[in-house]
């Protein structure tokens, strides 16, 4: 017999619980609600330098880790257990536990993949800057769930900005680890036309890490970051002088539908078209920009084309952030058509195509992003 039945009214009544499925979905909301806990003690890691200082050390103590960090013990006990919980840092299981304290003179060590995970941002595999996004979706949860009540849209730029450092670092690993290697090679002609010398819009660069990924390792080319949010492209201006990139970068504020320029061999969109209100709107702009035999590159999160596809951790992680972040900031824009952020290839491909682009594939792929190639 099912678990429901549908009663001669078409109304279903609910049979008692299933015990053993209730049991793993309170083990799972147990393990969710410790993983939103948590967040909080990854970003004072971070902040407080714990993350840093186990990095440094064969293995650590309470007492040393309090002692480096200038904090008083009981908080780095606390903390050192809840990672060891978390299994985010490592027990010597030969070590003595004290009966009066939480760890006594346990010792607790990092892993390499520990630490390429929580301290090292050059690792391809570095997640902890994604902890501030999720630190800034909780500062601006009120606001959010007011404008979903008011029936409006809530705009990138209203977010704290925790929401940008947090977008740079998240995005960051991944940009660096297979922008310039694989996916612009992925490309056809792309690779030669930037290294002949071309010219290159990065429509939504935000902090502008993809461009100035990309001035590094194509420096006879000229590339151009727009955004409409102004503080961000402060940071990109920051962040190519740091990068030793200004020489052929720039970077202007500009909405995806009205930036200047023409002729442009290489328009890119990092994970930002389905932010936009337009998005058919902004396709057909870069359309219009595009030189003859040019190439527009849509790098957006991977996702199948359905809601099944898409039940796993990463569409988890983005149909969440598509809630808090991307669907309001499409709704505060013209249009507002909240593609969301797992829209999936066939979606993709028909605004593309309203756009006026005959030509449109999946160069390549990595376990986030999927990378579409549009041509005229
Ligand atoms: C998720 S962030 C991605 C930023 C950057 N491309 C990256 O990958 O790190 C989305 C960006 O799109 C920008 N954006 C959203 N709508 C826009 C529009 N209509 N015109 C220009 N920029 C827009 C936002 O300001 C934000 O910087």
């Amino acid at each position: 017999m099912s678990a429901t039945q549908a009663t001669p009214s078409g109304t279903r009544q609910q049979a008692g619980p299933d015990m053993a499925r209730l049991d793993s979905l309170v083990l799972q909301a147990v393990t969710d609600v410790g993983a939103a806990l948590n967040g909080t003690l990854v970003l004072l890691g971070t902040d407080l330098g714990f993350w840093s200082a186990m990095s440094n050390c064969e293995s650590i103590s309470a007492a040393e880790l309090a002692l480096m960090c200038n904090v008083p013990e009981p908080y780095a006990d606390q903390w050192l257990s809840a990672q060891a919980a978390s299994g985010y840092v490592d027990t010597d299981p030969d070590q003595q536990t004290g009966p009066d304290q939480q760890t006594g003179s346990a010792r607790f060590r990092l892993s390499p993949e520990q630490a390429m995970i929580f301290c090292d941002p050059d690792s391809p595999a570095y997640l902890a800057g994604g902890y501030h996004i999720v630190r800034s979706v909780y500062e601006d949860l009120p606001r959010i769930e007011q404008a979903m009540r008011n029936g409006r849209g809530f705009g990138w730029h209203e977010h704290d900005a925790e929401l940008f450092l947090g977008t740079e670092q998240f995005f960051r690993p991944g940009y660096r680890a297979h922008l310039v290697d694989e996916w612009l090679p992925a490309l056809n002609g792309v690779h030669e036309a930037l290294t002949a010398g071309g010219r290159v819009a990065d429509v939504g660069c935000g902090h502008g890490v993809s461009t100035t990924v990309m001035a590094q390792r194509y420096p006879a080319s000229t590339f151009i970051g727009f955004d409409y949010h102004q503080g961000s492209l402060d940071r990109a201006a920051a962040l190519a002088e740091e990068q030793g990139v200004t020489g052929n970068t720039a970077f202007a504020r500009a909405r995806a539908d009205d930036y200047p320029g023409s002729d442009y061999d290489l328009i890119c969109f990092f994970d930002c078209l389905h932010d936009m209100g337009d998005p058919v709107g902004a396709l057909k702009h870069a359309r219009s920009a595009l030189a003859p035999d040019g190439t527009v590159m849509l790098v957006e999160p991977r996702a199948g084309d359905t809601l099944a596809d898409n039940l796993n951790p990463v569409g988890r992680v983005f149909y969440a952030a598509s809630t808090m972040i991307c669907t309001p900031a499409s709704l505060a824009q013209d249009v507002g058509a909240a593609l969301g952020a797992q829209a999936g290839e066939t979606r993709l491909r028909q605004a593309a195509e309203t756009a006026g682009f005959t030509r449109f594939r999946c160069a390549t792929e990595t376990p986030v992003n999927m990378v579409l190639e549009l041509r005229p």
